[in-house]
Order: C-alpha cells, then sequence, then structure tokens
C-alpha cells in the first residue's frame, strides 16, 4: 500500500478520461472552452500501462470521470480492461448522465458497479440555465436507466448556486422519500474558469441541510455520523434513500483523504485543490521504465499535500475542474 508521510493509504485513484464535455455547467467551465487535442490525452494503452502500475502500489478503487467521460471512445473497452487488472476490486464512474440510455447497461456489462450522475435542479428551464443546454428529462432517463441495469446504489450530485437552483434543494432531498438513491450536495469549490462566480455564489452545507430542516423535519444521522467517503450522511424520517454533504469548503475531509487523481492528459494530482502536479505521460512517452514511473508515484504520493489551503486563500488556477476530473 503507497502512504503519504502523513501516514495517509492512498488506494483510490480518479482517472479522467477526457477533458471533453457535452455540457457546460457554469461553475465548472466558461462557455467557450477549449479542448485538449486528442493526441495529448493518454491513449487506451498508455490508461492501462498507468493504472496496472497504481493496481501494484496498493490501488484498488477506480472511479473513471471527465469532462464527461462516457464521451471517450472505447470507455466500455477500458472499463472492461480496468476491472480485469489484478488487485483493482471496485470500478465506478462519475457522468452527467445524458448517454447513459445507451451505456448503463453496457457499462455494467463490462465491470462497472456504480455510477454518481450529476443533477442540480429537476427544472428544465433551470437545468438549461445551469449547463447552458442540457436537458434535464435525458438525465432523469439516464438516471432510471443505470437502475436498471444495476449501477446501483446510484448517487446523486448536486451543487447548490446562488440565483440558479436554491429552491430546488426541496424537490432534490424529498426525492429520497421515493427512491433508494443517495443525493449528495456538494459545496462548490474555486478553480480556474470560473473563479469569481464561484467564489461569490457558494452555498454552504450548512444552509442546505437547514432548508431541508425546514422543509422535512430533523435528519436522521446514518452511519453513527462517520463519514462515507467525503459525505456525511443523513436519511429523511421514514426515507428509503440517503442525503449526503460533502462539505468541502466548509469543513473539509483532507485528514481522512485517500485519493489520488491522473487527468486526461497524464498528470498525476495529489489534491483536488492544490496546483501541484508530476508529468507521467511525458515520461512514459519518452521511454521511462515501469521502475522509473514506479518511483515518481511513490514520490507524489509521499508528498500528498496534508489538505487545502481554501480557508487561506489559496485557489488552484492552473487547471478547471473539468480539467482535473471532479
Ligand atoms: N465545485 C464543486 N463541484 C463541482 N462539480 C463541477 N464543478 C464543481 C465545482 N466547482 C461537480 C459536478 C459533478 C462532479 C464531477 O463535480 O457537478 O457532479
Ligand atoms: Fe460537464 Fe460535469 Fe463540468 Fe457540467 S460539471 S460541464 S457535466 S464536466
Amino acid at each position: 500500500m503507497a502512504k503519504d508521510r502523513f501516514g495517509r493509504n492512498i488506494h483510490y485513484l480518479r482517472i479522467s478520461l477526457t477533458d471533453h464535455c457535452n455540457l457546460r455547467c457554469v461553475y465548472c467551465m466558461p462557455e467557450d472552452m477549449t479542448f485538449r487535442p486528442n493526441a495529448e490525452l493518454m491513449q487506451d494503452d498508455e490508461i492501462l500501462i498507468l493504472t496496472r502500475l497504481f493496481a501494484n502500489l496498493g490501488i484498488d478503487k477506480i472511479r473513471l470521470t471527465g469532462g464527461e467521460p462516457t464521451l471517450r471512445a472505447n470507455v466500455v473497452d477500458i472499463v472492461r480492461d480496468i476491472s480485469a487488472i489484478k488487485g483493482i476490486r471496485s470500478v465506478s464512474m462519475t457522468t452527467n448522465g445524458l448517454l447513459l440510455t445507451k451505456l448503463a447497461q453496457p457499462l455494467a456489462d463490462a465491470g462497472l458497479e456504480r455510477v454518481n450522475i450529476s443533477i442540480d435542479t429537476l427544472d428544465p428551464d433551470k437545468f438549461k440555465r445551469l449547463t447552458r443546454w442540457g436537458k434535464v428529462n435525458e438525465v432523469l432517463a439516464g438516471i432510471y436507466a443505470a437502475e436498471a441495469a444495476g449501477l446501483t446504489p446510484v448517487k446523486l450530485n448536486a451543487v447548490i448556486v446562488t440565483g440558479y437552483n436554491e429552491s430546488d434543494v426541496v424537490p432534490l432531498a424529498g426525492l429520497t422519500a421515493e427512491h433508494p438513491w443517495q443525493v449528495r450536495f456538494i459545496e462548490m469549490m474555486p478553480f480556474a474558469g470560473a473563479t469569481e462566480f464561484q467564489l461569490t455564489q457558494m452555498v454552504t452545507a450548512a444552509q442546505i441541510q437547514e432548508q431541508v430542516e425546514v422543509a422535512f423535519g430533523t435528519l436522521e444521522v446514518v452511519n453513527h455520523g462517520k463519514l462515507d467517503g467525503e459525505a456525511r450522511l443523513f436519511h429523511l424520517k421514514n426515507g428509503i434513500g440517503d442525503i449526503g454533504f460533502i462539505s468541502s469548503v466548509t469543513s473539509p475531509f483532507c485528514a481522512s483523504c485517500t485519493r489520488a487523481r491522473l487527468t486526461a492528459d497524464g498528470i498525476l494530482r495529489m489534491c483536488l485543490l492544490r496546483e501541484k502536479e508530476v508529468d507521467l505521460l511525458t515520461p512514459l512517452r519518452a521511454g521511462a521504465s515501469l521502475d522509473e514511473l514506479r518511483d515518481l508515484i511513490l514520490d507524489a504520493v509521499w508528498n500528498k499535500p496534508w489538505g487545502h489551503g481554501l480557508a487561506d486563500g489559496a485557489i488552484p488556477l492552473n487547471r478547471t475542474m473539468s480539467e482535473i476530473g471532479g
């Protein structure tokens, strides 16, 4: 198991398959976002070489992210090949859900275990405004397709943005009364691309929880209040799903962070919110040996930043969220 210098076991790797996206969520990227040419992205064999290396170092959990990972050519084959790597015990995906009506079953058949689907509002007009052109009904169809394919429990990610979807907190939380879904409210984090917007329109987890409790009464704690990954979980009285709060900004979970991120262009980033990066793809393409790559990874893991510095005003400006992988 690869350990960092604070003793955290790094066993969870999020791999971005592409920085491209078929939406332009206002809190994620500018409308005129430009994407990297495919040649700059890891090719399928390069993803597999690096993932095998990480698996040898004790990574056992993979999440595929983007941009939008379902836009990647051969995504089903990539899932199948990663699932088959010795030591990998779970492969999941974070997606906007638009392509799941077509892909949920093939992905499940290829070994995908679960999906997190982003949905910030159930209202078609507001969804369009937030994503700049998305159709919420296509996402809902994707959620049902994921459920039918057994990609469960389905987790839904919602970012609440001042002036856009504050009044959607209650209907989103209310989904858990009727569905065995986990609706997770994620505090908006600042990155390059939409920094000013992210800093001024952020709604805190505490404010969201208060809205939910005004509508539904006091939430019941799940898991004795222990973190489930990065989320604090609750449920509605008589609810069949869970409600999660991911308070990355106001109450960071850095002390228990076990993750690393590999960007679509093959850069290892040990903290989502720190600019520090280690390029793996350039040395791989230049003919570095597996031992040399292994040393680069171990060194990066050892030097994983203790935590983010948002409270001190340290905002990562070298990449947008979609260029890192959420
Ligand atoms: N802050 C918090 N969450 C974000 N996401 C995208 N941008 C941000 C941001 N600035 C979310 C998406 C998706 C997941 C990958 O991250 O809504 O659910
Ligand atoms: Fe695309 Fe996800 Fe960013 Fe929205 S949040 S633009 S769906 S990558």
